[in-house]
């Protein structure tokens, strides 16, 4: 199964196994990851599972659709990397990935 590692704003890594098909945010609610709340069930509807993609990730993780960046309006410490990772689906092309938490979900 590919990987994800998650970093939490104290750089505390998680480094977890996930199912292709299944969402970065599914990952994270499945191992307990810390500042990742996902509170909409990954409809992209409430922006609580805001990360930062580390860059050699961003080709292939794609970038933010439109949806999103609306929804990442209301959230705080949007920079260029972040995505709402309910929407990066996982797949082997993306075992390795490295995504940071971002420091607030509000
Ligand atoms: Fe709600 Fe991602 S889980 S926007």
């Amino acid at each position: 199964m590919p990987r994800v590692t998650f970093v939490e704003p104290n750089g505390t890594e998680h480094a977890v196994e996930v199912a292709t098909g299944y969402s970065v945010m599914e990952a994270a609610l499945n191992n307990n990851i810390r500042g990742i709340d996902g509170d909409c069930g990954g409809n992209c509807a409430c922006g609580t599972c805001h990360v930062y993609v580390a860059a050699e990730w961003r080709a292939r993780t794609g970038e933010q659709s439109e949806m999103e960046h609306d929804m990442l309006e209301f959230a705080e410490g949007v920079r260029e990397d972040s995505r709402l990772c309910c929407q990066i689906e996982m797949t082997d092309a993306l075992d390795g990935l490295v995504v940071h938490v971002a420091d607030s979900q509000h």
